[in-house]
């Protein structure tokens, strides 16, 4: 048995198989919100802090035009081996979501699983919307989600679950909103693999840095930064589950639409 310590997003092989939870049904959720809010037709779609691809692989084999940015070459290298197994055209930026600049703006873009909790500060969150503004042609939605803690007195969780694929069996823990800096609204989230196979047990710790944003803090932080408007939000990944009707959301998906 061995215990490996690696940095942020390493191993991501084990995450996609971890994290292969509700993928279809938010791939289904964001193309419903293309067809029903996009002021232009949706060809062209970039994935913003994309990871291992899970949704820029669905919506690419869908037949969008996929681009992928994110801070980790580990994941870069890796969607873009996937993508090329799938004889699936993508393009792929390593760059960091606060300020980036695509080559040609898109139609739409995502950013999922609450990857703008790296983010950490107002002016982070600020500049990251003014850099997804510029990257949109008008009319073209902005599609994501965050998490929300369901208690701001005791908010720390930790699940964990086991996923299997061919040979390999991934236990995943996962804790997030550890050390809440109440001021700062930063948290620390920690991931634990332990991966099965061929007979041998490894475990992989990885950890990060995380802010949550409230509600109404959100909406202010999209109108400081301009360029978009708001156009709705929910609770679950169902046109259905509008925020307002939630008794204790987990998460908020928001759509802006850009100006
Ligand atoms: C929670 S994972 C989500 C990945 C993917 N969207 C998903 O749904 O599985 C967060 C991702 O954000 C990336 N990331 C963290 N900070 C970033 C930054 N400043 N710019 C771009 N990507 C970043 C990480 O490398 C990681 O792949």
């Amino acid at each position: 048995m061995t215990r490996t310590r690696k940095g942020e997003y390493s191993t991501p092989r084990y995450y996609e198989i971890a994290f292969d939870l509700n993928r279809k049904a938010e791939v289904d959720f964001i193309e419903s919100c293309f067809r029903r809010w996009s002021r232009r037709p949706v060809r062209q779609v970039l994935d913003i802090a994309c990871g291992t691809g899970p949704h820029l692989l669905r919506l690419a084999r869908r037949g969008y035009r996929m681009a992928g940015l994110d801070l980790s070459r580990d994941n870069i290298a890796y969607v873009r081996g996937r993508a090329a197994a799938f004889g699936l055209p993508v393009s792929l930026y390593c760059q960091d979501m606060r300020r980036f600049a695509l080559s040609a703006p898109v139609d739409a873009a995502i950013c999922m699983q609450d990857s703008q909790g790296h983010l950490l500060t107002n002016g982070e969150i600020v500049d990251h919307f003014r850099a997804v503004a510029r990257a949109l042609k008008p009319g073209g939605l902005y599609v994501f989600d965050r998490f929300i803690p369901s208690s701001w007195t005791n908010p720390a969780r930790r699940w964990s679950w086991t996923r299997r694929r061919g040979k390999l069996t991934v236990r995943a823990t996962f804790a997030a909103l550890e050390a809440v800096n109440p001021v700062t609204q930063v948290f620390r989230e920690e991931m634990d693999f332990e991966v099965l196979e061929n007979g041998t047990v490894k475990r992989y710790h990885q950890h990060h840095l995380s802010r949550m944003v409230f509600p109404q803090e959100l909406k202010a932080l999209v109108a400081l930064a301009g360029g978009f408007e708001f156009v709705q939000w929910f609770y679950g990944f169902k046109l259905q589950q509008v925020l307002e009707r939630a008794k204790h959301p987990l998460m908020m998906i928001v759509i802006l639409r850009r100006r």
